[in-house]
């Protein structure tokens, strides 16, 4: 198991146990994780699991898809360099410890 950091709308820090081959947005949901909607289910096509990934992981997230990348045009917050939907977050050891922000407003 580990672990991943998220930055609340409220500023607090909430750590999770994340499987590894899960992903960020399920993690969140089924921890209660407030701020993470994923109305989708994890389809790219809601953007509501929107988060900006703290820089130091960023070179470790594989390649965006191009229709991860077209969605992130679309939340509701505004797109970020940092910007990444948390069900396209895949947890694997290189990701252990990783910080994310959720994006404030989701919808
Ligand atoms: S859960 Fe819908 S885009 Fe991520």
């Amino acid at each position: 198991m580990t672990q991943a950091t998220y930055i609340c709308t409220d500023g607090s820090r909430r750590d999770v146990d994340v499987a590894i081959g899960s992903n960020l947005m399920r993690a969140a949901c089924d921890s209660g994780i407030e701020g993470i909607v994923g109305d989708c289910g994890g389809a790219m096509s809601c953007a509501t699991c929107h988060v900006f990934v703290e820089d130091r992981f960023l070179d470790r997230l594989g390649a965006m898809e191009p229709n991860e990348d077209q969605i992130l045009d679309f939340t509701a917050a505004g797109r970020q360099p940092n910007s990444r939907l948390a069900c396209q977050i895949v947890m694997n050891e290189q990701l252990a410890g990783i910080v994310v922000r959720i994006a404030d407003p989701q919808v």
